[in-house]
């Protein structure tokens, strides 16, 4: 699949794509978004990673699911929404409680979804990687991974040994690809330094409209390596009061869209940015993936800017 240097496709390119590939296809294993769908049939925002792997911009996160904030049928729903309107990219932890969850919403559908998880450093000593990942697939009643995470570098001692247990898990085809989180630019030129540390995919950090730290070294240092950034709590996480931003009401309201959509779209605007939003309600699913599609104008970027200034060098 082609696609352009922000990460969009043209909506030629995306009819052909679908047309070709029916209603929900991979590419290189990805999963891509769903056609006939309105909201994601206009350019859905695509993010490649560096084997080539391109996935939606949007994802689904799920640290907060399955635990009763919502009836686990309507957080069911909510995710095989978001799954049907393109987002198809699902984070998930070994931490989280949430693996069972998403192996039953996803169930009978795995192909269609690029499925990310997370071992917690703890749990990395010896052969813990090995473990930790066999018990997530058993969680997830898969057999793969798409993309599997260090969760933070925190007591990590043997980061090259980390490196080892992630190729070793690679080449036995149990996940497609590896990388990081909550990793700062030297701990990442740290993992560039060890054999196959260059293999690491992504790096996922907090980013949002109302958090845009990374911008200052992370995001450079990343789009320089062609690296993707996953952007965790994108609206500002639970109880954020980022929702009731003004500015993204106005900018929303020419878009005839909410402000997470709005706060969304300015997240991965570039094109180097993946989102993973969370959401257990399926009104506000519909609500985030609109963002796949919506292109905010340099005007709307230059409000957002004044009210949420980027980090000063
Ligand atoms: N790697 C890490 O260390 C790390 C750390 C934190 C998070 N994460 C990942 O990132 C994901 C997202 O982060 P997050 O949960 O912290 O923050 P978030 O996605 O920014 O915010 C989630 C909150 O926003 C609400 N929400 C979602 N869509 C909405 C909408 N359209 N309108 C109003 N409210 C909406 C959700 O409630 P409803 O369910 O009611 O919609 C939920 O309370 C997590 O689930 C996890 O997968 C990773």
């Amino acid at each position: 699949m082609k696609s352009t240097d922000t990460g969009q496709l043209n909506r030629r390119e995306f009819n052909c794509f679908c047309v070709a590939l029916g209603s929900l296809a991979t590419v290189s294993g990805a999963a891509v978004v769903a056609a006939g769908d309105a909201a994601a049939a206009d350019a859905p925002r695509m993010v490649k990673f560096p084997d080539g792997t391109v996935v939606p911009a949007l994802g689904q996160g799920s640290a907060g699911l399955g635990k009763g904030r919502h009836p686990a049928p309507v957080e069911e729903e909510a995710l095989r929404t978001g799954l049907s309107l393109g987002m198809t990219l699902i984070d998930t932890a070994e931490v989280y409680g949430s693996e069972e969850f998403i192996g039953r919403a996803i169930a009978g559908q795995r192909g269609g979804v690029f499925l990310v998880s997370k071992v917690w450093p703890n749990h990395v000593a010896g052969d813990g990687i090995a473990r930790a990942c066999e018990a997530s697939l058993k969680r997830l009643g898969t057999d793969y991974l798409d993309l599997y995470l260090l969760h933070w570098p925190n007591g990590v001692t043997n980061l090259a040994a980390v490196v080892t247990g992630f190729e070793s898990l690679r080449a036995a085809g149990k996940i497609r690809a590896w990388g990081v989180s909550n990793f700062s630019v030297s701990q990442l030129e740290g993992l560039l330094r060890i054999p196959r540390g260059d293999h690491c995919a992504t790096n996922q950090v907090p980013y949002s409209i109302a958090d845009r730290g990374i911008e200052h070294d992370m995001l450079p240092w990343c789009e320089r390596h062609a690296m993707p950034v996953m952007a965790y709590s994108p609206l500002g996480g639970a109880g954020s009061n980022l929702l009731r931003d003004a500015t993204l009401a106005r900018v929303g309201a020419a878009h005839g869209c909410s402000a997470a959509a709005v706060a969304l779209a300015w997240t991965i605007r570039s094109g180097h940015v993946i989102a993973i939003p969370e959401s257990g309600s399926v009104a506000h699913v519909k609500e985030n993936a609109i963002a796949l599609s919506l292109t905010l104008t340099p005007q709307e970027l230059a409000a957002l800017d004044a009210v949420h200034p980027p980090p000063r060098r």
